[in-house]
């Protein structure tokens, strides 16, 4: 406790000196980064910042040559990406992987968390669960109606709602998004920023957008990626006004 009493609320997620070498380049190269609980972030800048890399070290795709990762008070940079995603960090590519020749409902279904073993007479119990987790999801990505559609007749903006829906389906307190609008038309991205800000309450999320009207609509804060460092942090309208984020990003 602090002697007022008041504590500065802990980040959820926590990146210290986080450095990633690949044959002697630094992709990402001694960062620092820290999210809230219940804030969305997004991080931009210029192709090649290191945005993605930044994802995939967080998830433990890629290994970090040296720093820290700590997620709710556990070190993520040495855990497995399966233990990562139980241990509630949900992360969705650039390239939607849902099963297309699935139903909504099956894709759905497929991400429910498993773990639990299937005894008997819980069988029935821990069906009307899933059906129950399905349906309230479905109704959070907005496809309530195609909930029995085959995957591969959604548009491409429904595809990508959909693999939201299978990370929510597992209750991840941080989930990334790389990109979730690219490709989509202006009425799906508007949705889009809805579905980020209902999905939003109760977890952190940390997205990476090029899209800057839709990176306004959401971010609680951006911070601007360079050279695989931190270039400047803050409100949009601050990073905006920022001449050196001008000059290597928005300047183009
Ligand atoms: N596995 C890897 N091996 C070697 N180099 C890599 C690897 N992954 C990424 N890089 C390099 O690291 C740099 C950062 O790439 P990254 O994909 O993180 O950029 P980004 O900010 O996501 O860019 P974009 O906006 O184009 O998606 C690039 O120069 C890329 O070629
Ligand atoms: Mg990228």
């Amino acid at each position: 406790m602090s002697p007022t009493g008041f504590e500065s609320p802990k980040p959820v997620l926590a990146i210290e000196g986080l450095t990633v070498s690949f044959d002697g380049f630094k992709a990402v190269n001694d960062l620092n980064l820290y999210v809230d609980r219940n804030e969305v972030r997004v991080v931009i800048g210029p192709n090649g910042a290191g945005k993605t890399t930044v994802l995939d070290l967080i998830c433990g795709k890629t290994r970090a040559t040296t720093g820290s990762i700590q997620f709710d008070g556990r070190e993520l940079t040495k855990m497995r990406e399966y233990d990562i995603v139980r241990a509630g960090v949900g992360r969705k590519f650039q390239n939607p992987s849902i099963y297309e020749n699935l139903s909504v409902f099956e894709n759905l279904e497929m991400s429910y968390p498993k773990g639990r073993k299937v005894f008997g007479a819980l069988f029935f119990k821990r069906s009307a669960a899933v059906v129950e987790r399905v349906e309230e999801i479905a109704a959070e990505i907005g496809l309530a109606a195609q909930l029995h559609q085959q995957a591969d007749l959604l548009s491409h903006g429904q595809k990508q709602w959909l693999e939201i829906g299978m990370l929510l389906m597992q209750d991840p307190a941080l989930l990334m998004l790389d990109e979730p609008v690219a490709g989509m038309s202006v009425s799906e991205r508007v949705q889009t920023a809805e579905l980020l800000k209902r999905i939003s309450q109760g977890r952190s999320v940390l997205v990476i957008e090029h899209d800057m009207e839709f990176v306004k609509s959401i971010a609680h804060k951006v911070t601007v990626l360079h050279q695989g460092k931190v270039l400047a942090e803050g409100s949009m309208e601050a990073v905006q006004s920022n001449p050196k984020v001008v000059e290597v990003y928005l300047g183009h």
